[in-house]
This record gives C-alpha cells, structure tokens and sequence, in this order.
C-alpha cells in the first residue's frame, strides 16, 4: 500500500499546457481574470471561454481553488487556485499546503484521477523551489495515503534544476517513509 503511494507521483520537465490529463492546476491570482507565467500560458492555449467562464466565479481568495472546463487545452479541466506571495513567515506554508489540498478535493469532486500541478508560487510569487517542493511533495503524499481515487499527481516543472529539487525532496521523503 505505501509503495503505491510513490508509483502514483512523478516529476516531469515541461509545459503543463500540452498534458492531455484528467486535470491541470493554474497558477492563478485571487481575480482569477489571467495573468502572466503559468496563468498566462493556460489561458492562452486555453482561449478566450476560459476568461469568460472566470469572470462568472467572482475570484478566488489565498489558499482555495476553483474549478473550470479547459476549453482549448488537451485536459478536461482547469483547477484555478491562488498561492500566497511568499513572505518567510509561517503562515506561508499553511497557505500553499492549503492550495494543494484544496485542488485535490476538488479533483476528487469532478472524479479526476490525474492531476498535474505546477510549482505554485514559485514565479512572480517568490517562493524557494526548495521549501515549496516539500510542502508539495508533503501534502500531495498525504493526501494519496487519504484518498484512493486519485491515480496520479504529476509535479510539472520548466527547469531541469526544479526537477531535481522535486527529485531529491520525493527521494528523501520515502526514505523516511521506508521505501527506499
Ligand atoms: N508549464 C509549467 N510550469 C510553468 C509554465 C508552464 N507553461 N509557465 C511557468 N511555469 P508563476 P506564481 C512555472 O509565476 O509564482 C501570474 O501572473 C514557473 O517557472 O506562473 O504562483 C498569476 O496571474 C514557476 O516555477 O506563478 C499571478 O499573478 C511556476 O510555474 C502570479 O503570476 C509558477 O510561476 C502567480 O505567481
């Protein structure tokens, strides 16, 4: 059972936009009306539908996401969710953790089963790669151990250095879990 755990997360270099799963996880501010790096890529790809369908949900506050269809992208849908500007004061982590989980049962709401993130805040937002991969890595594991129906979560990054952060973090995290 716990070696499912680690099968079912992987890291992949790339962009989000062209992965034809159950769901992608926008990057997104609290009005959700676009923006720019990932945001701005989705909505892109996506057209201009997306937009519209984002202006009917009213924003989204720090730490909660929202769901929409995806429209032009090759996913099914589009979870929106706000990461917090990083600050290096606790309530950093609580928020961003906050933005995992929230995606998550909102994947579990519309029977998604694979879920691709990016690195939250970690763009304009200011976020260390390194803290935010665990907080990710921590959360997204916890929630897998918590919920059977979700097949895969993929951690999507557009560096290879971010990729080895994610490697090394998922590395030592099921080290202390045993697996490795
Ligand atoms: N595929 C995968 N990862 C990407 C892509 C892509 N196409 N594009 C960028 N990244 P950011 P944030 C990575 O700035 O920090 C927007 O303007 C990028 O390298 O997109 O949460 C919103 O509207 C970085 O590692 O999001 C908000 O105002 C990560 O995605 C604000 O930026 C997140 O970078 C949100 O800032």
């Amino acid at each position: 059972m716990e070696r499912g755990i680690w099968q079912r997360v992987a890291v992949k270099e790339g962009d989000i936009t062209l992965l034809q799963v159950d769901a992608i996880v926008n990057a997104a501010n609290s009005s959700l009306l676009g923006g720019g790096g990932v945001d701005g890529a989705i909505h892109r790809t996506a057209g201009p539908e997306l937009l519209a369908e984002c202006r009917s949900l009213g924003g989204c506050p720090t730490g909660e996401a929202r769901i929409t269809k995806a429209y032009r992208l090759p996913s099914r849908y589009v979870i929106h969710t706000v990461g917090p500007v990083y600050s290096g004061k606790p309530e950093d982590e609580a928020l961003l953790s906050s933005c995992y989980r929230s995606s998550l049962l909102l994947a579990l709401d519309y029977q998604v089963r694979q879920i691709a993130f990016p690195s939250i805040s970690c763009g304009v937002y200011g976020y260390p790669i390194e803290e935010a991969s665990r907080v990710a890595v921590h959360t997204c594991t916890k929630f897998l151990k918590e919920n059977q129906s979700i097949d895969q979560i993929l951690f999507v990054v557009f560096s290879l250095a971010h990729g080895d952060v994610y490697r090394r973090v998922l590395k030592e995290a099921m080290s202390r879990d045993g697996v490795l």
